[in-house]
């Protein structure tokens, strides 16, 4: 007996979405060239983010981290290979493609946070949206609701040079998370933090993981590594191992 076509869907559907690669690379290099000098710092690394997963990226100071990520981010670009997000390239496009897919698909946390002091908190968080296009009521409601999930709902107002280092953390949180994007990628997000303020900045990433986040966490700390799903250990440029 044939199926019906909706249970046929909705099974492909949940198939595909169990297997689903939120971000991938392809044979990434990147090479600096400082006069004669050739910096190698990413050397042909291959790796897939499937939806869903928390991975920490982790290595020694100066093996290619933050390289890394940037090309994931589409901030920086490679020397050679592809980054592919959502089933869409961001290489080999126009510039002007590449920041509809940064703004749609990505959140980004700094270790230094990156916010926008002439902004109180819900106008950072508002921007992205505003960016995407949404009218500035939706941007204020989406803005607020997550700032609420984020436990700032008393600091609106507040600029961020009037929160403390995990309250500005947890807003930079609330806008990388505000428009839904398929993958959040942070590098050190808690490399300035004291311990205490680390723990809390990290129960709320692995709270937004069990929520379905897809999250991609460059950082020195064993203790984050171990609350995610994997480990990409990099040394030198290059993949050395991966830890489930
Ligand atoms: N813009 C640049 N121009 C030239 N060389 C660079 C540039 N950015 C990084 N590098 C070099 O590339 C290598 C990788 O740097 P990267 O910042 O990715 O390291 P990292 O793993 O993030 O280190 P850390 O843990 O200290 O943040 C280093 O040797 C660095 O000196
Ligand atoms: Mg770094």
């Amino acid at each position: 007996m044939i199926a019906p076509l909706s249970t046929n869907l909705s099974t492909r559907g949940a198939l595909s979405r169990s297997m689903a690669v939120a971000l991938s690379c392809e044979g990434l290099w990147k090479v600096y060239e400082m006069g004669d000098e050739k910096v190698q710092a990413v050397k042909g690394i291959s790796l897939a983010i499937n939806q869903g997963e928390m991975v920490a990226v982790m290595g020694p100071s100066g093996c290619g981290k933050t390289t890394l990520l940037n090309i994931l981010s589409g901030i920086d670009d490679p020397s050679a290979g592809q980054v592919m997000v959502a089933g869409k390239q961001l290489f080999g496009i126009s510039d002007d493609e590449r920041t509809e897919i940064r703004g749609r698909e990505m959140g980004f946390i700094f270790q230094k946070f990156h916010l926008l002091d002439v902004m109180n908190a819900v106008e950072n968080v508002e921007v992205p949206l505003l960016l995407l296009g949404y009218s500035p009521d939706d941007a204020r409601q989406k803005a607020s609701l997550a700032l609420k999930k984020v436990g700032l709902a008393d600091r609106f107002d507040h600029r961020p040079s009037e929160l403390s280092g995990g309250q500005q953390q947890r807003v930079s949180i609330a806008r990388a998370l505000v428009h839904d994007p398929s993958v959040i990628l942070c590098d050190e997000p808690t490399g300035n933090l004291d311990s205490t303020t680390s723990t809390q900045v990290m129960d709320l990433l692995a709270e937004l993981n069990q929520a379905g986040s897809t999250i991609v966490i460059v950082t020195h700390d064993d203790e984050i590594a171990k609350r995610c799903s994997r480990v990409i250990r990099i040394n030198d440029g290059s993949i050395i191992f991966e830890e489930e």
